[in-house]
C-alpha cells in the first residue's frame, strides 16, 4: 500500500469513530471515502444502525454492497458529512471534484450540521493551494462558451476527457488552472456568476474539521 493511502486510511477510521447511533450521515466520493465507506460498513454489520445519503451513485453503490442503507431524498440535516477534498488552504476552504461530484457533494455538505474533511498529508497545501486545477461543473448546453468566460477570470480550462466526462447529473466538467487561489471566496462567486456554470469545486467556510491521516496516526485541524 502506498504511504498515501495508508494515510487516507487512517483518517477514514478515525472518522467512522464520529459515528454514533441513529446518525443520518452524508457520504462524499472518492478512494479516501470508499476506506471511510468500508470501515463503516464493518460496524454497521457488527449492529451500528446509520442512513446514509451519498454524493454520487459510485459511493452509494459501495455503501449498498456493504449493507448501509443510502436515501436518495432527505428533508432534514445530516448529523455529519464525511467526505475528501483534492486540496485544503490553511483556513480549511477547500478544491473539490476531482472524482467529478462536486455538486452533489457541495449539497450535501450544505445541509450537513457538521463537514469532516478526511485526507492524506499531500492535500494540505497551504500557498500552493490552486495548483490543482479547479473542477467546474457546466451545462453540456454551450459549454465552450461557458469556459471562454471562465478563462477571463484567468484561468486556462480543459473539458475533462475531451467532453466525454459526463456526471451523475449529466453535466460536464471544465478542469480549471488558476495557479495560486488566494482569495477563494471571491474566486467562488465570479464562477458561480456565469450562466452555464451548475457548481464550483471550490468550498469556502464550510468545513467543521479536517482530519489529517499520517504514518501511525491521524491528526484534527480546526
Ligand atoms: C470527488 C472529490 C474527492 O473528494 C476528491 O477528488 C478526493 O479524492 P480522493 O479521496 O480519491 O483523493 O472531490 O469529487
Amino acid at each position: 500500500m502506498q504511504n498515501t493511502d495508508k494515510e487516507k486510511k487512517i483518517a477514514a477510521k478515525e472518522a467512522v469513530q464520529l459515528i454514533k447511533d441513529g446518525m443520518i450521515i452524508g457520504i462524499g466520493t472518492g478512494s479516501t471515502v470508499n476506506y471511510f465507506i468500508e470501515e463503516l460498513g464493518k460496524k454497521v454489520a457488527s449492529g451500528l444502525k446509520v442512513k446514509g445519503v451519498s454524493s454520487s451513485t459510485k459511493s452509494s453503490d459501495l455503501a449498498r454492497s456493504y449493507g448501509i442503507e443510502i436515501m436518495d431524498d432527505f428533508e432534514g440535516t445530516m448529523d455529519i458529512d464525511v467526505d475528501g477534498a483534492d486540496q485544503v488552504d490553511g483556513n480549511g476552504n477547500l478544491i473539490k471534484g476531482g472524482g467529478g461530484a462536486l455538486l452533489r457533494e457541495k449539497i450535501v455538505a450544505f445541509n450537513s450540521r457538521r463537514v469532516c474533511i478526511i485526507v492524506d498529508r499531500e492535500k494540505m497545501a497551504g500557498d500552493r493551494f490552486g495548483s490543482f486545477p479547479l473542477p467546474v461543473e457546466v451545462t453540456p448546453y454551450f459549454a465552450s462558451g461557458t469556459i471562454k468566460h471562465i478563462e477571463k477570470l484567468g484561468s486556462h480550462c480543459k473539458l475533462r476527457q475531451n467532453g466525454n466526462f459526463v456526471t451523475d447529473n449529466g453535466n460536464l466538467i471544465a478542469d480549471c488552472e488558476f495557479g495560486k487561489i488566494s482569495d477563494p471566496c471571491i474566486l467562488e462567486k465570479k464562477i458561480k456568476s456565469i450562466p452555464g456554470v451548475v457548481e464550483v469545486g471550490l468550498f469556502v467556510n464550510m468545513t467543521s474539521e479536517i482530519i489529517v491521516g499520517s504514518e501511525n496516526s491521524a491528526k484534527f485541524i480546526k
